[in-house]
């Protein structure tokens, strides 16, 4: 019988799964009751999946997740209120159905982004509104900032309709809507580069100098055994820390492949490769550990090897193994790593 990652780390932080709803009975749920204190849903909790058209939110699956969590006494992350990925079309469409962003005209294009942000604010709220008892941590946008694109803002349509008034008027229907005790957090990947960094931090002053409630910045940390390096992103949450925010790692999972590889190591992964992984793993928890007064929790995307984004991702038939978990859910080497090191000696 081995430990569990949740107890190991009880006296550090939460440690979390992203998890879809078929998970949760059998074998997947037993890992996660045993080595989690928080999940988060991979897909189900998404606009489009949420609230897929104007007028219809579909509250099943969400809802089963939240059952999952307090039957079981864990926590449930809301992921994600806002996104540009997996959003419903209907959003940005004028009541005549033509696609906002084509709209040339100045006073239409005024009309347009009153009603995308009032549209947005009605989402915000039902959502925050049914949750709040249940969920403290919220996702509240995801993803907004870009650094090829113009002043270094995702160009999405809700960027392109709205400026970033989006962010401020999903901020302030949450934090209405909540109450004082959810925590609302701007999530989003890279955010160790320090380019995207400093981009995304100008952008939360900015907000926090208005007043805008936000409390947490959410590091995704879809990282590699290659890099990138722990020094980077423990910077980034020390200086999102010294403007009084909470940083949690919301997404980690760690590729056996470099960002730009294309290459596929079937069923014969270097043991180079493995030990790497399980080294990088020990080197960033003693890291996380230590820095635990900046740090509310770490939540990896997904919990077993079996099922990740990462599969087909960017190959087509290529697998990946980026969790502490195997295939079988057995505990891998970057499982003792971060659990008793002794073991892998
Ligand atoms: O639900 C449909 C199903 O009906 C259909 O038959 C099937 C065929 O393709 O697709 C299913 O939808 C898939 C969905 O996951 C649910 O499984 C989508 O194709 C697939 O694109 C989608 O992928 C998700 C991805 O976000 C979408 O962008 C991944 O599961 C999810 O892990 C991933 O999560 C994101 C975070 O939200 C944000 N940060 C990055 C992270 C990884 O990309």
């Amino acid at each position: 019988d081995i430990p569990s990652l949740a107890e190991t780390y009880a006296e550090f932080f939460p440690i979390g799964a992203a998890v879809e709803p078929g998970q949760l009975a059998g074998l997947k749920a037993d890992l996660l009751k045993k080595h989690v204190n928080m999940i988060v849903a991979e897909n189900v909790m998404k606009p489009d999946a949420i609230h897929p058209t104007e007028d219809s939110y579909n509250w099943t699956n969400a809802d089963k997740i939240v059952e999952f969590a307090k039957t079981n006494g864990m926590a449930v992350r809301f992921h994600a209120l806002v996104w540009h990925n997996q959003v419903g079309a209907w959003f940005f469409k004028d009541p005549d159905g033509k696609p906002m962003v084509d709209e040339t005209d100045p006073a239409k294009r005024e009309t347009n982004k009153k009603l995308l942000l009032e549209r947005l604010d009605k989402h915000v709220r039902t959502i925050v509104g049914r949750y709040k008892d249940d969920i403290k941590s919220w996702d509240v946008v995801n993803e907004v900032v870009e650094p090829g694109d113009p002043d270094g803002m995702r160009a999405s349509d809700w960027y392109k309709i709205a400026g970033t008034d989006y962010i401020e008027t999903a901020f302030r229907a949450a934090r209405e809507a909540g109450g004082p005790d959810v925590m609302l957090y701007i999530n989003d990947y890279g955010t160790d580069d320090p380019r995207k960094r400093d981009i995304l931090y100008g952008l939360v002053k900015d907000m926090l100098d208005k007043g805008v409630p936000i409390d947490g910045v959410g590091h995704q940390t879809h990282i590699s055994v290659h890099g990138p390096l722990v020094a980077n992103i423990i910077e980034s949450m020390k200086k999102f820390a010294e403007l009084g925010l909470d940083n949690l790692v919301t997404e980690l999972d760690m590729s056996l492949y470099a960002w730009n590889d294309r290459g596929d190591y079937g069923d014969d992964v270097p043991s180079y490769i493995v030990n790497r992984q399980a080294e990088r793993y020990r080197e960033l928890f003693d890291a996380f550990k230590a820095n635990k007064g900046i740090l509310g929790g770490v939540v990896f995307w997904g919990i077993a090897d079996d099922h990740t984004w990462l599969h087909n991702f960017p190959v087509q038939g290529r697998m990946d193994a980026p969790l502490l978990f195997d295939k079988q859910l057995h505990a891998k080497p970057a499982f003792w790593a971060v659990v008793d090191p002794s073991k892998l000696e």
